[in-house]
């Protein structure tokens, strides 16, 4: 069985050009001109691109006392609707902190949902021998990327030692290390500070969080993957202070990744200040929306490269959930959606203004994450023998975005009302449409797949040779002079 997607414009990171699409199974076959197949996708007036990818949910994850309501279906569902065709997860360790076990926790809860393809990061939340040995039983079940928190004190944070060991072991295993940028210490500090002065409402979360911590934190992870000799991603950055460490980093030679979102992207600190209590617990994540000076650095940081990828932290709670937090800001938990509306919101926040170009739109939600995840061009690319995993991008299709028309299983939609100018008219998964505008009709749970991710051996051996060649710095590697491993 063929498809051609007919007569639309193929954008990818690099290049716009018109053609069709053939497809052959669940591969792209062939691009070019009046190609014929079986059947036919229109794509008349609209962008062939590459599926979304968003490296960043919390699907069904237990967290701050309760577990997060999207679930695999109803996550992979919404995610399919807004042209997002692959989702990598967070998998936290269970109360046995076993890493493997961990991530068949995380098959048998997402293998029967699915509908789209998944992956996942691994949280590393502690050191001991037994995490150090299953770090590589992680990588060897297709897990290449490990995060570590340097927030929520008590509960996930690691301390400096924790993540120097873990960020050696990752250099040792070719694993990518990420961190939750925020000093978890001050942050507490500051928590009990401002509950003391009865400041009990989430302003309080974003007066216990300022930019300034984050961008310590960023500071720290950077010098500690410095001098562990690895690469580095930072996920959710949010302001000025982390965006700087990062642009500083990379001039020097390093290889560090930061991950804005399109929360951060377009949705700024007054959220906190306005509306009842409900509309701005639904808004608490951390790190919290900042001003917009600091929307300002993140756009400018996709315009020239220094930030890569734009993702959503999909970590959605019911207002039944944020209630917890009703008399202490310290117990709503933290996060919010996005999972469908991030395509749309960028489109029409980045590309209709003038901020990106549509092939930077491309790189930013799926072809530079799928490069710095190592699985490019199966996923992240419109090219022959890619995965057909492809979004037919129509920029005349607008609407408002609202609960009453999500996908999500949440209750509220922090982008409510926001009006968007484009959307997926149709999203297919290795061939499959499982997305059609005007017909939303779900596509078969547990038809999508683990995508197993691969080591970066050789990355990571280029990564030193280049350092070698071209590093500015004067200084000669290891000056810390730190023995390997544990
Ligand atoms: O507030 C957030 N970001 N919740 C999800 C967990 C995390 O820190 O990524
Ligand atoms: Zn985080
Ligand atoms: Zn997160
Ligand atoms: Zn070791």
């Amino acid at each position: 069985m063929t498809k051609v997607i007919k007569n639309g414009t193929v954008c990818t990171a690099d290049r716009t050009w018109k053609a069709d699409v053939l497809i052959e199974g669940e591969i792209i076959k062939q691009i070019g001109e009046n190609l014929s197949g079986d059947t036919y996708i229109d794509a008349e007036g609209a962008y062939v691109i590459p599926g979304g990818i968003d490296p960043h949910t919390h699907l069904e994850m237990p967290f701050m006392g309760t577990t997060a309501a999207e679930t695999f279906e109803s996550g992979t569902w919404a995610a399919a609707a807004g042209g997002t065709t692959m989702l990598v997860d967070f998998c936290l360790p269970g109360a046995d902190g076993s890493i493997k076990n961990a991530i068949n926790e995380w098959h048998r809860k997402s293998a029967p949902q699915i509908c789209s393809d998944i992956g996942y990061h691994m949280a590393i939340t502690g050191w001991n021998e037994d995490i150090h040995r299953e770090m590589k039983d992680a990588v060897d079940m297709g897990v290449n990327s490990f995060k570590h928190f340097m927030a929520y004190k008590g509960a996930l944070m690691v301390e400096d030692d924790e993540m120097f060991a873990s960020f050696q072991r990752c250099k040792e295993l070719g694993a990518l290390p990420m961190v939750h940028a925020e000093n978890g210490d001050i942050v507490d500090i500051l928590q009990k500070k401002y509950l003391a002065e009865g400041i009990t409402g989430p302003e309080g979360h974003a007066y216990s969080r300022p930019p300034e911590l984050e961008g310590e934190a960023a500071n720290r992870a950077i010098t500690i993957a410095d001098a562990a000799g690895t690469p580095l991603y930072i996920v959710h950055v949010s302001c000025e202070q982390a965006h700087e460490a990062i642009r500083r980093a990379r001039q020097k030679g390093m290889r560090i990744y930061g991950e804005p979102l399109i929360q951060f992207l377009t949705l700024d600190e007054s959220e906190y200040f306005k509306g009842d209590w409900m509309h701005s617990a639904r808004r608490v994540m951390s790190p919290p929306f900042r001003n917009k000076e600091h929307q300002a650095s993140l756009w400018a940081g996709l315009q020239s490269g220094s930030l890569q990828v734009v993702a959503t932290d999909h970590a959605a709670f019911n207002s039944e959930q944020k209630l917890m937090g009703k008399d202490n800001f310290c117990l709503i938990p933290n996060g919010s959606n996005g999972v469908e509306e991030r395509l749309a919101v960028l489109w029409t926040e980045g590309v209709e203004t003038g901020r990106l170009t549509p092939n930077e739109f491309v790189a930013v939600t799926s072809t530079n994450i799928a490069k710095i995840l190592n699985i490019y061009p199966k996923k992240g690319a419109i090219m022959e023998g890619a995965d057909a995993d492809i979004v037919v991008w129509d920029p005349k299709i607008s609407k408002t975005i609202s609960q009453a028309n999500h996908h999500s299983v949440l209750d509220y939609n922090v982008f409510e009302g926001f009006d968007v100018k484009a959307q997926s008219r149709y999203t297919l998964s290795r061939g499959e449409v499982i997305w059609a505008w005007g017909q939303n009709s779900q596509p078969q749970p547990g038809r999508g797949r683990f995508v197993p991710r691969p080591a970066f051996s050789s990355a990571s051996k280029a990564l030193s040779k280049w350092k070698e060649l071209n590093s500015p710095r004067t200084i000669k590697r290891d000056p810390m002079n730190i023995p390997a491993g544990i």
